[in-house]
């Protein structure tokens, strides 16, 4: 799933090529086998849908109904009172469109989740299916110094996360290394209009970072502390 992480691109236009038995039986063990970044079994209700289904779905909010693409193929996430879900919806999203990725498959996130946390329901969608695109990744994102404060031994971290979608390409997520922790922020908290859709785009972030690391072998484990992710790596490792 590492190398997805430099393939995938939001795409917006999609050929109306229907998905196999087999495809569509992966893509549900996939959703079967997530974890919450807290390891626990993911409590999440990811369904696939189809466009109709999900643009019918009275769960939907508004704005989201309003900023659908027309993709075959759609994700959609709810809460089921699942703990930190937004950052959730996130982290095991991603993780679906980087497996996606894998078995060919382009991806979008698509939604304005509430502005405000009410609680509802419905968080977020995710467009998919086979992208009607020939073009080659190129990024629009800050220099990889931005990402990140203090003394980073491995960039290939930085650089993971710096390849995260994020809402209007907002990019909060950031990092500061100090001796062996990584501390994952929001350096976009002041935003009224993005608040709750950063906190998924942390999430996104948190499970490239993650998978970065797993990648490189090295051990960690993750603390939340209030809206800050410390994660604490072992001792040398990332040398
Ligand atoms: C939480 C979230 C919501 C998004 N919502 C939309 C959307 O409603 N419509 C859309 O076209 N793109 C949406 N995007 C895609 C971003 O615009 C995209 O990730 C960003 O521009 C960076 O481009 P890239 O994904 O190709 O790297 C969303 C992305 C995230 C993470």
């Amino acid at each position: 799933m590492y190398n997805q992480i430099f393939k995938r691109k939001s795409v917006r236009k999609y050929h109306d090529k229907e998905l196999s038995g087999d495809i569509i039986q992966k893509i549900e063990e996939s959703i079967v086998n997530l974890k919450l970044y807290n390891n626990k079994a993911c409590t999440l209700i990811i369904e696939i849908m189809t466009y109709d289904d999900f643009i019918r779905d009275k769960k939907l909010n508004f704005i989201t109904k309003k900023m659908v693409i027309k993709a075959p193929y759609y994700l959609s996430i709810k809460r089921n009172h699942t703990e930190d879900a937004y950052i959730n919806a996130g982290y095991c999203g991603e993780e679906l469109v980087l497996k996606l990725k894998e078995l060919g498959l382009d991806t979008c996130w698509v939604g304005a989740a509430n502005v405000f946390d009410r609680g509802a329901e419905f968080i977020i969608g995710i467009a998919f299916g086979y992208g009607d695109t020939t073009s080659s990744v190129v990024r629009k994102r800050d220099p990889l110094e931005a990402y990140y404060q203090g003394d980073c031994n491995n960039i290939k971290i930085v650089e993971a996360l710096r390849e995260a979608p994020s809402a209007k390409n907002s990019q909060p997520a950031r990092v500061l290394f100090k001796n062996n922790e990584i501390t994952l922020y929001n350096n976009n908290k002041g935003d009224r209009i993005l608040k709750d859709l950063n906190v998924i785009d942390m999430g996104i972030a948190l499970r490239h970072l993650t998978l970065a690391l797993d990648y490189l072998s090295i051990e960690y484990t993750i603390v939340k502390n209030k809206d800050e992710f410390i994660i604490k790596t072992k001792a040398g490792k990332h040398e």
